[in-house]
This record gives structure tokens, sequence and C-alpha cells, in this order.
């Protein structure tokens, strides 16, 4: 079978990395992929968003499944793009439909949903230009710190969280009424502050039935200590320790069945990644938010601990079949360290070339913003390579992502040295 990762980020890599090695994968294809992806894939000059040159891809490749990464084109409804068109409906398209993709393209209708379903997230209420005077009421009603939140997609830059009341409201005041950030914040949720330890549960659902993957954490802080502001992500472990059997058993009941069923009495035949956002609250997983794909740098220390085959688990999405997948976990640590371009998050310079990319025994690298120039590897983007290392425990996997980190050089070079730090 002939498949396409949209997408061109570590997560992607990492997906091309796993399905390459499956034996019923035949071509493999990205769009527009990195440097990278380029090793197991050849690379598509076509956005994540461009159905059309998507559909013109699939067509030209003889491509049969499509495995979308970011959260843009399924927001956008790039599955019903593929269900309504009769020369792309027999393409299997991982990733769920627009409606369903609203559970992250809309924090309301995620909110709205969870507590339809009685799943456990903190309290909220929802306003917009025309009620921004009962959202300043409902700010007074709340204790700080004050959690606002663009309701539309931001990049992972829509939520504030502010310690003071005057600034919370002229915050929420920005958001509604001089479009802070854009159409995404012309309705704003508050919520209550959850206070505790976040990590991230993901989900494989067919639209019948569901498979939990390994936790993972990510640390999404630019500064050590968690500090600093926020970055897509900076890196990531798993499994994570302190998610014993009652912790885990906890998350099924209470949110993972809850949220399945959900989906289904709603008519919502989800077929792909369910990424839901935890918070342990003392002993209570609530759920900070829900994403409808893989996360990233997530992905790098999940997927190098599934042993089943990909492309297997995949089909078995597409078909319905996921009851008949066992999935096989190694019981290894896996952890990833993100090194980023030098002034990242904020303004940052491209096109340095890269050198101590040679494969090696201690670590897999995972290309996030690369690209080939001048016959070099250089710099594309703002998290740049994530290195991941596998380990019998975190600390182990962790020397060895670090070791490997060692030998590669770009100019402003950048990365946390305490991933791990807090476990
Ligand atoms: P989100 O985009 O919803 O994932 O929010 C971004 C980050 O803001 C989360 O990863 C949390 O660290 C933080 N956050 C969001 N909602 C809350 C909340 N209700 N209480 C505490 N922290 C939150
Ligand atoms: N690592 C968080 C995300 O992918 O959104």
């Amino acid at each position: 079978m002939n498949i396409l990762v949209v997408g061109a980020g570590g997560r992607e890599h990492t997906f091309c990395w796993k399905l390459a090695q499956s034996p019923l994968c035949d071509q493999l294809f990205a769009a527009p992929g990195n440097a990278g992806t380029t090793t197991v894939a050849t690379n598509l000059p076509v956005s994540v968003t461009d159905f059309q040159g998507i559909k013109a891809a699939v067509l030209k490749h003889d491509i049969k499944m499509v495995v979308v990464g970011p959260e843009d084109p399924l927001v956008m409804g790039i599955h019903d793009f593929f269900k309504a068109d009769s020369a792309l409906q027999q393409v299997a398209v991982i990733g769920p439909e627009k409606e369903a993709a609203q559970l992250e393209g809309s924090k309301e209708y995620a909110k709205a949903f969870m507590m339809r379903h009685q799943i456990p997230t903190a309290k909220y209420q929802a306003f917009t230009a025309e009620t921004v005077v009962q959202g300043e009421a409902f700010l007074e009603t709340m204790e700080a710190p004050y959690v606002l939140k663009a309701d539309g997609l931001a990049a992972g830059k829509g939520v504030l969280i502010l310690q003071d009341l005057q600034e919370a409201k002229r915050e929420l005041r920005k958001m509604l009424l001089e479009q802070k950030f854009g159409a995404a914040s012309s309705k704003v949720v508050i919520e209550e502050f959850l206070d505790g330890i976040e990590l991230s549960c993901f989900v494989l659902s067919d639209g019948k039935g569901s498979i939990t993957l390994p936790m993972a954490k990510d640390y999404k802080r630019i500064g050590e200590g968690d500090t600093g502001l926020n970055t897509g992500g900076m890196g990531a472990v798993s499994p994570v320790p302190f998610v014993d059997a009652e912790f885990q058993k906890k998350i099924d009941e209470t949110i993972v069945q809850p949220t399945v069923a959900g989906l289904k009495k709603d008519g919502l035949r989800f077929k792909g990644f369910i990424f839901i956002g935890l918070i342990k609250v003392g002993d209570i997983p609530k759920v900070i938010e829900y994403n409808v794909r893989m996360g990233d740098p997530e992905t790098e220390v999940v997927l190098p601990r599934i042993k089943t085959d990909f492309v297997e688990i995949l089909n078995a999405i597409a078909t319905e079949r996921l009851d008949r997948i066992q999935l096989e976990v190694d019981h290894r640590s896996a952890t990833t360290v993100v090194a980023v371009s030098g002034g990242y998050p904020e303004s940052y310079q491209k096109g340095f070339a890269i050198s101590g990319l040679e494969t090696t025994e201690e670590a897999i690298l995972f290309h996030a913003g690369t690209i080939h120039k001048d016959g070099m590897v250089t710099t594309s983007g703002g998290r740049v390579l994530a290195v991941t290392a596998m380990g019998d425990n975190h600390q182990e996997a962790l020397e060895r992502s670090y070791q490997k980190l060692n030998k590669i050089h770009f100019e402003g070079i950048n990365y946390r040295k305490d991933i791990g730090f807090d476990l």
C-alpha cells in the first residue's frame, strides 16, 4: 500500500520512520515533509492545507492511505473533502471529520462535549463581544489565577493565565473586542484554574472502539525548571512514572471510556488519534483540552515504544477493526530532547548548516525544522530536531539523548538540559 503522511514536523518524521518499518508499506510520501523524512519517504512540495494539491498527489501516486499529522487540515475538513470526492472515496484518511475535529477547533465545543458526557474538567463559561460585560462579572466571581482561552485555533498561543483581576478584564476585552488572537478570540472561554501536574494521553479510535497508547509527558516551557515562554514542546518522556495502575484505571474509567462513548452517542465516528491533555489534581485526572491528532514531541517517545506493525494499526482504524489489534508495548523508557533555534519561541534566524546528524546506536534523530539546501541539511524552523533514546529508565534514556545532542551543532543551538527533572 502507498501511504502519504501530511505534515512537516518531528511528529511526521516519526510517523514516516515507523511506517517505513512495515512490510505492508510500499511507497511512502510526505507532504511537505522535511530533510529527515527524505531518508525514508519521498517529499512532495504540497502544503498541508492545499487539498487540491493533496488530491492530485494521491491520484498520481496511487496512494491508498493519508495520515494527517497537524490539526489545521483536520479542522478545515480534509477528511470530509476526501469523502465527498468520488475519486478519493476509497482512500483511507487517518484523522477525524470536520465536526469531530471541533473538539480541538473550538474550546467551547470541547467544554460542552465534556459537560454533556460528564467528563471531569475545569468549570467554565464562554463569552463573545456582546457579552463582554457578563464576562467581566464572571471573572469577579472567580479566584486568581484567571484562565482565558481563545475559542479557536491560535497555534498554541491562545491561552492566558493571569494573576491580577484587572489585567484579566483588560485581556478579555483585547481578545473579544480587539481580536488579540484574530478570529480565534471572537469567543473566549473563561475557566477555573486547575493546579497539578500535566500529562498527555493518546487514544486510537476507529469509531467503534479504542486502544489507549502509552502515556507521555511533554515539557512546554522554553526555560529550565519549566519557566519562560510556552513553546511547541522542548522534550518528552514515556512512560510517566507517576501514572500507576490505579491512576491509569481512573483515567480509563472517568475520561477515556466516557470520551469514546460520548463520540458514539453524538454520532461522531472518530477515526484517528484522540490526544487528551490531562492534569492530575491531587489524585483526580481532569481534562485540560482535547486535540484530534498526535502530540509533538510526544509522538517521538510514544511510537518508538509501539512494537505492533503501525500500518496494521492504521488499517484497523480505517476499517473499524481495532478490536483485532493486540497492542505490544516496549516496556523500556523513551525520552526525547528538542534542539531549537536560538531565540525561539520568539524571533530566530534560519538557514544554518547542521552537523553531527550521522546515525548512531544510542539515539534516533527525528527532524522537525530542517531542509536540504546546497547539499547540506540546514535549519528551517524553531524546533529543529528531536533526539529520542531508549533506556531501562528515563535517566538512562536521557543520558543517551544528551550524549547524541552533544555531537550536534548549528549556530545558536539551544535545548533544555533538565528534561525529566520533575519525575
Ligand atoms: P491548552 O491550549 O488548553 O492546552 O492550554 C495551554 C496550557 O495552559 C496547558 O497546557 C496548561 O499548562 C495551561 N492551562 C490550560 N487550562 C488550564 C487550567 N484550567 N488550569 C491550569 N492551567 C491551564
Ligand atoms: N505537545 C503538545 C502538542 O502537540 O500540542
